[in-house]
C-alpha cells in the first residue's frame, strides 16, 4: 500500500472521465478543475478506456481497493460501459457518481459491464427547486434512480449538496430514502472554496446535531471519519470536508483527472502529475510521487485563506 508522510494509506481512486456535463448546477466545483464544458464540446483528449485500464492495473499493484468514476457527468461518454468493463477486470469494487439524467436507459448496460453501485445527485424532490439549482429536469433523474434500483446498482446513494437553497429540503429527502431499502442519503457540505458565493454555506454541525438527536445509531466510517446516522429505515451519511482536519487526516483517496493526470487532493491543482507517455515503471513512480507530496489540505497547507466572517455570513440552522 502507498502511505503518505502523514500515515494515510491510499485505498481508493476517484477517476474523472470527462469535464463535460449536461447540467449546470449553481454550486458545481467540477472536481476542482475549473468550469465544466458543454456536452458537445471537443473531447478527443479525454482519458481513454485503455488508459483507465492501465491506471487501474497499476493502482491494483499498490493495493488500491475501490474505484469511483466521476466527471463532469460520466454518462455524457458513450463508452463509459467499456471503461467500467476494463476496470472490473482488475478491481471489482467499481462505482460511479452521476447526475442521473441519462441513467434510466443505461443502468442495465452499466450493471452488465460490472458496475456495482451508483451515487445520484438529487438536491430536492421539488421539480421547481431542482430546476433552479441544477439547470436540468427532475423527472428523468427519478426515472434513473428507479432503473438503478431495479437492476440492482445498490445501495443507490443520493447526493444532496447542503447549502442555503437545499437545507429546508432535508427532512423530505430523509422520508424519501426511508421508504426504500435500496436508497441511502449523503449530505455533502457545500464547498465554497472552489466556487462562490461563500454566504451559501450553512451550519453543517447544526445539521449533524439535528440528525444525532433523531438517530437510533451513529456510526463513523473509516474514510474521512464520516458520520453515518441510522433512523428507523433510513441511513444518512454526512460528508463535511470544509475546515475539517479530522476529515482530511482520514482521507485515503487520490484522484485522476479527465486528462489522465494524478491528483493528490480535490482542492489542489499544483500537484498534478501527467501520466501520458509514461511506461509502467515510470507510472508506478508517478503514483509514489503523488502520494509522497500529499498534505492534509485543511491541516496547514492553506495559510492565507480568509476565515469565514460570522457577521457577513450567518450560519443557517434547521428548525
Ligand atoms: N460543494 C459540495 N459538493 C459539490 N458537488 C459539486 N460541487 C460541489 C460543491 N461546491 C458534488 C455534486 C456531486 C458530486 C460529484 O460533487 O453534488 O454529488
Ligand atoms: Fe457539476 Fe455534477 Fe452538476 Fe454537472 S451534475 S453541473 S458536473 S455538479
Amino acid at each position: 500500500m502507498l502511505v503518505d508522510s502523514f500515515g494515510r494509506g491510499v485505498t481508493d481512486l476517484r477517476i474523472s472521465v470527462t469535464k463535460r456535463c449536461n447540467f449546470g448546477c449553481v454550486y458545481c466545483h467540477d472536481e476542482g478543475l475549473g468550469p465544466i464544458d458543454r456536452p458537445r464540446a471537443p473531447h478527443a483528449e479525454e482519458i481513454s478506456p485503455a488508459e483507465v485500464e492501465r491506471l487501474v492495473r497499476v493502482a491494483r499493484e499498490f493495493d488500491i481497493r475501490s474505484v469511483k468514476f466521476t466527471g463532469g457527468e460520466p454518462l455524457v461518454r458513450d463508452d463509459i460501459e467499456d471503461v467500467v468493463a476494463r476496470t472490473v477486470r482488475h478491481l471489482p469494487d467499481v462505482s460511479l457518481t452521476t447526475n442521473g439524467s441519462m441513467l434510466a436507459h443505461r443502468a442495465e448496460a452499466l450493471r452488465n459491464a460490472g458496475l456495482k453501485r451508483v451515487n445520484v445527485s438529487i438536491d430536492s424532490l421539488d421539480p421547481t427547486a431542482f430546476q433552479s439549482i441544477r439547470h436540468g429536469a427532475l423527472a428523468p433523474v427519478l426515472r434513473g434512480i428507479e432503473s438503478a434500483l431495479h437492476v440492482g446498482l445498490t445501495p443507490v446513494k443520493l447526493n444532496m449538496v447542503v447549502f442555503r437553497a437545499t437545507l429546508p429540503h432535508i427532512p423530505e429527502m430523509i422520508r424519501f430514502v426511508s421508504r426504500n431499502a435500496g436508497l441511502k442519503l449523503q449530505l455533502i457540505q457545500f464547498m465554497p472554496e472552489l466556487v462562490s458565493p461563500r454566504d451559501w454555506a450553512v451550519d453543517i454541525d447544526g445539521v449533524k446535531k439535528w440528525l444525532e438527536s433523531r438517530a437510533d445509531r451513529v456510526l463513523v466510517r473509516e474514510m474521512h471519519h464520516r458520520r453515518v446516522y441510522q433512523f428507523g429505515g433510513a441511513e444518512v451519511e454526512v460528508v463535511d470536508p470544509v475546515y475539517n482536519r479530522e476529515f482530511c487526516m482520514n482521507c485515503h483517496r487520490i484522484r485522476v483527472t479527465h486528462l489522465g493526470e494524478l491528483k493528490g487532493c480535490l482542492n489542489r491543482n499544483d500537484d498534478l502529475i501527467a501520466t501520458r507517455g509514461l511506461d509502467d515503471r515510470e507510472l508506478r513512480d508517478a503514483f509514489r510521487r503523488v502520494v509522497a507530496q500529499r498534505v492534509p489540505y485543511y491541516g496547514g497547507y492553506v495559510r492565507d485563506y480568509p476565515a469565514r466572517d460570522p457577521e457577513a455570513a450567518p450560519l443557517l440552522r434547521l428548525e
